[in-house]
């Protein structure tokens, strides 16, 4: 089998360059649960991106990912778990429709999930003109892709609907036999919404829709069962920027989805590299700042974000969390604060649904993060001094480690 012959090449590739590589669970170079759910997830060309880690110390890791994903077994991989090992591919298998569109089982359960199917005769043709909002986005550009599949296009039909082809033959229920409460348009209630409403979802934000997440995440929020913890204060209470919504949800759902009450003065995070935990994400590729007390100036401590905002908050979370910006999240309230701490920051546009069309127009918003000419450029001025982090002020501060889906 393709997989026992590239366990080897990465092993030989491994054993060559000396290399002692392993993850926080104790895979190797050799592993193929490591190996094929990397690439099952984000095939070879983000191999590298994804995990340079494991790239630099594992060398044959494209090449291995390159016979991974074009051969791939019509078989059921007995290695591979979703997060846990008992969410194996029989897991999967109870809930096929739904489970296959968790991250890698579509191509490690290949069995289960009907990868190896497309010359299924009973499989109906792909609409050929279906589009997700722009034309090239068709049925060809669905194939293969759990989370392209699930978008919403012409005719309110997803491209599971659309494409039965293209993906794959599972046609999960249409959405409209399946119909969504009127009140509470995600996570089972209004009390599971994650972030709270109204949307400020655009296009390019990563991970599942936010509209549709009673669907994926049945009476549960996104982030639930995650190692993601919250920095609680003596006595687990929380930040108070976060009090009234820890109350209100718990601490880890107020951390991850907010409302933070910064009393409108907006916030900005700063999400550091943590032990064990970053090398797993994307963080190391867009690391975008130093801190004003830094003499390197190379803008590589952290990745910074915030907003003028309050309400951006969880909208930005929910983001980087699927883009696997993986470390530990440091937060504080007042986007002004980053003038002489950080020496740059990124910004989130607050998107509202004005209905003009525009950039940040509920309907038509590509990237809430970008194209806004708003980011902070700020070179720790010298006047800035003395250099003066509320990072440890619990009044104005907030932290969480473990943060995003890796
Ligand atoms: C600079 O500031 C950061 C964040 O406040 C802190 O973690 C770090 O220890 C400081 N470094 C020095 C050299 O003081």
């Amino acid at each position: 089998m393709q997989l026992r012959a590239f366990k080897l090449l990465v092993a030989a590739a491994a054993s060559a360059s000396g290399a002692k590589w392993r993850d926080d669970s104790g895979n190797d170079c050799s592993s193929d649960v490591l190996t094929a759910s990397w690439c099952a997830s984000y095939g070879d060309e983000q191999f590298e991106q994804k995990d340079g880690s494991m790239q630099s110390a594992c060398e044959a890791g494209c090449e291995a990912c390159d016979g991974y994903c074009d051969d791939a077994s019509c078989e059921d991989s007995s290695s591979w778990y979703y997060k846990k090992e008992s969410k194996n591919c029989d897991w999967v298998a109870k809930k096929a429709k739904k489970r296959c569109q968790k991250s890698g089982a579509d191509l490690a359960c290949a069995e289960t999930c009907g990868a190896c199917d497309e010359e299924d005769d009973d499989c109906p043709a792909d609409d050929a003109s279906w589009f997700y909002k722009k034309s090239k986005k068709n049925c060809g550009w669905t194939e293969g892709k759990a989370k392209r599949c699930a978008k919403e296009g012409l005719g309110d039909r997803t491209g599971y609907e659309a494409c039965p082809t293209s993906c794959g033959c599972e046609t999960p229920e249409p959405t409209s036999s399946t119909p969504r409460p009127t009140l509470a348009p995600h996570g089972g209630g209004a009390d599971l919404a994650s972030p709270e409403g109204p949307s400020q979802q655009c296009a390019d934000d990563a991970g599942p829709p936010w509209a549709d997440d009673a669907e994926t995440y049945p009476n549960a929020r996104y982030h639930d069962d995650t190692p993601a913890t919250p920095s609680l204060l003596e006595g687990g209470a929380c930040a108070a920027p976060l009090s009234a919504a820890c109350e209100a949800k718990g601490a880890r759902a107020a951390y991850l989805d907010g409302p933070v009450d910064c009393g409108g003065a907006g916030w900005f995070c700063r999400i550091m590299p943590q032990d064990g935990w970053t090398s797993r994400g994307t963080l190391g590729g867009d690391l975008n700042f130093d801190h004003c007390n830094e003499t390197a100036n190379d803008d590589l401590t952290g990745h910074c974000h915030g907003s003028t905002d309050d309400a951006t908050y969880g909208w930005w979370i929910r983001d980087h969390w699927f883009r696997g910006y993986a470390g530990s999240l440091f937060c504080c309230c007042d986007w002004e604060r980053t003038k002489g701490v950080v020496s740059r920051c990124d910004y989130r546009m607050p998107v509202t649904d004005v209905g003009d069309g525009g950039a940040y127009d509920l309907e038509t918003c590509r990237d809430a993060n970008e194209d806004h000419g708003y980011g902070y450029e700020g070179r720790c001025k010298s006047k800035y001094e003395p250099f003066d982090d509320p990072l440890d002020s619990t009044d104005q501060c907030w932290a969480l480690t473990s943060f995003a889906d890796v």
